[in-house]
């Protein structure tokens, strides 16, 4: 029998209990930096230095921090679902917390890119990405992250995977960045949905929702508890 299919969309809501700064949050990262000085690509051609560095800080930060209980949770949840999980977040906590199907429509912290082909995309890890690091083709290596007014080239393929869910999970994140917080509207009549985060977000016309105003760290396990008894 083919296991119900649950999309889980997250955003830094569910790394805040790892230790990771969200964006928006009171002590959020864009309280420190001005976006438009490191994650657009108007400020890559202005100054590749610091974006290199803004990203380099949060990498060397990824490899101090572990998943927290949501992630390992969603990682439960795959004994009986069929689990896709579309985050807006470029950690690695989601492999880390052991979920299998991943979608990082904003990219990915541990992976750069060369500027001459895009598709050379390598695996860093933690390690710092400096001026003069060079793609095999000789082109200098940029993070491997959509930055804001660039193309978000998987928002279609994360918009099929919810017009498919029979269940969908919204976990930590604002819904103010689009194409990603127009997902939720993709789904289907009968798809049954979660919203967890601490603070209320938009979710005016959203029908079947069940808002559980807790932190994800708490909520997530409970619910997937749930899911896994009720099926
Ligand atoms: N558990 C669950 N949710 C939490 C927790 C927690 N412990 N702590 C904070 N939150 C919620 C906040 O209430 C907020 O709604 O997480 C959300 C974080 O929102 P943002 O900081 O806006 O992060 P996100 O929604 O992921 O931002 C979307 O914007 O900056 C760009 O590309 C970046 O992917 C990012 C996108």
């Amino acid at each position: 029998m083919n296991k119900k299919k649950i999309v889980v969309l997250t955003g830094a809501g569910i790394s805040a209990e790892s230790g990771i700064k969200t964006f928006r949050d009171s002590d959020g990262l864009w309280e420190e930096y001005r976006v438009e000085e490191v994650a657009t690509y108007d400020a890559w051609l202005r100054n590749q230095e610091l974006v290199l560095e803004f990203y380099n800080k949060r990498r060397r930060q990824l490899a101090t921090v572990e998943p927290n209980a949501a992630h390992k949770a969603l990682a439960r949840l795959e004994e009986k679902f069929d689990v896709q999980i579309v985050t807006q977040n470029v950690d690695d906590l989601h492999e880390r917390g052991g979920s299998t199907k991943i979608l990082h429509i904003h990219g990915e912290l541990v992976k750069v890119r060369s500027t001459g082909d895009e598709n050379l995309v390598y695996n860093v890890g933690y390690k710092d990405v400096n001026k003069g690091d060079l793609c095999e083709k000789g082109f200098q290596l940029r993070p491997n992250i959509v930055w804001f007014g660039e193309a978000v080239p998987l928002i279609e393929r994360a918009a099929e995977l919810v017009m498919e869910a029979d269940i969908m999970l919204v976990i930590g994140t604002s819904m103010v960045v689009y194409p990603a917080a127009g997902l939720i509207h993709y789904t289907p009549s009968h798809c049954k949905k979660y919203l967890i985060d601490p603070n209320s977000t938009p979710t005016r016309g959203i029908s079947n929702l069940e808002v559980i105003a807790e932190k994800a760290g708490t909520a997530v396990p409970r619910l997937v508890d749930e899911l896994l008894a009720s099926n």
